[in-house]
């Protein structure tokens, strides 16, 4: 028999850990796992928010059980269909039958389709309100934050957002279940990966979802990856992450992603960021993306304005982890990047003419001149380099003085 855990009064944690899964959307690194979050309040009448992924479905339903103590389940919020919290909403109506199912028109498309639900559905639009007793419901739609049935669900007693995947965070919750019970800096950067991967290409849907709880008081975030932030500090902390990441706004710093085969595109990386480090700066993140996973370059990609891609030609095109990666930071529209560019050749030269078209693509902010290096390095190609991270490194040092 498991146990929920109380958050508070009337309010208790049903999610679970998943430390089995390699891959998150099978994409996406878990090393540190994942927790899928539900939320149980329990009043006069008693509503879950979300359930978790049908893996975890009979520890979430023991949990749920205890927690509801013999009452019956009155709602079920589903503030996001993707499967890492719907997953279980099929069983749950099988065990719960009379329980209303509580989302907007998208959602009732997809709990059709996914799950065959059509009866008890209840539909809300955005600022509808649902008593419980002593705590009262308002839902927020925040479409695109992730998918376009999103919604927030804020409750007005205690006040306490229950925002889906927002603020989430990947990474399990070891122990503690809120930000007081453990040390929250392990998550930042994974919350800022979980960004990047999971949510990144909706910026601007974001910053709609943001402005909507910009006038709410806010006790608690219970978000349904990671822990539930509850410190004044902490709320503050990641609602300024999501701000600053949603606008594609990025610190001092400089990512270098570079393929190479042989190591002669990669000696090119090697200048470019000692140069940047001659010229001051101290973050210099250099990824071999046939080493890293474009989960990690993303994260950083994000968390940095400059951006320097080095590619090898290959059957007369970019190397081939140098495409994906490209493609997967158009796919996100990405924003505000500084961006220098170069690639080596050994009889055609192709790779620096793709990088020039992503340049144009994206409409980054185009620094220093691009090195184009016939099979190894002499000292014009050395000297090319030095000059592109001195010209890097300038840019970022001129936004000191604004
Ligand atoms: Fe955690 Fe978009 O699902």
């Amino acid at each position: 028999m498991l146990k929920p855990i109380q958050i508070k009064e009337n309010l208790y944690y049903v999610g679970v850990n998943d430390r089995s899964k390699e891959l998150f959307e099978n994409l996406w690194p878990l090393p540190k796992g994942v927790s899928y979050n539900s939320y149980l309040i329990v009043d006069e009448k008693t509503a879950l928010f979300d359930t978790v992924d049908i893996c975890y479905s009979d520890r979430f339903f023991q949990k749920l059980e205890t927690a509801l103590d013999g009452r019956q389940l009155d709602y079920v919020v589903i503030n996001h269909m993707e499967p890492d919290h719907s997953g279980s909403l099929g069983l749950l109506k099988a065990k719960y039958p009379n329980v209303q199912v509580v989302g907007n028109k998208r959602t009732a498309d997809m709990i059709q389709g996914f799950h065959g639900i059509t009866d008890n559905v209840m539909l809300v639009s955005d600022g509808d309100q649902l008593p419980l007793g002593k705590h009262n419901l308002v839902f927020y739609l925040t479409p695109m934050v992730h998918w376009p049935e999103t919604m927030m669900t804020y409750e007005t007693t205690d006040k306490i957002i229950f925002s889906g995947d927002a603020f989430g965070t990947f990474g399990t919750l070891d122990g503690g279940i809120t930000d007081a019970q453990l040390h929250p800096e392990r998550y930042y950067d994974e919350m800022i990966r979980y960004y990047s991967n999971i949510v990144g290409k909706f910026g601007s849907p974001v910053q709609k979802a943001l402005e909507k709880l910009n006038n709410l008081d806010i006790n608690y975030i219970c978000s349904t990856h990671g822990p539930v932030w509850t410190l004044p500090q902490q709320i503050e902390k990641v609602v300024n992450i999501y701000d600053k990441l949603s606008r594609y706004e990025g610190n001092e710093g400089v990512v270098i992603a570079y393929g190479t085969m042989y190591g002669n595109t990669e000696q090119m990386a090697e200048t470019i960021a000692h140069e940047l480090a001659v010229q001051g700066i101290k973050e210099v993140i250099v990824h071999n993306v046939s080493k890293r996973s474009d989960s990690y370059i993303l994260r950083d990609i994000f968390k940095y304005r400059g951006l320097i891609v080095g590619s090898p030609t290959y059957n007369n095109k970019l190397y081939p982890n140098i495409e994906y990666l490209l493609s997967k930071i158009e796919s996100r529209e990405m924003k505000n990047r500084y961006f220098g560019y170069f690639g080596s050749f050994t009889w055609a030269g192709a790779a620096v003419k793709r990088l020039a078209q992503f340049a144009e693509d994206t409409k980054f902010e185009v620094v220093g001149t691009p090195v184009e290096m016939k099979q190894s390095m002499q000292l014009d190609n050395y000297t090319a380099c030095v000059e592109l991270g001195k010209a890097m490194a300038a840019r970022l040092i001129l936004d000191r003085k604004q």
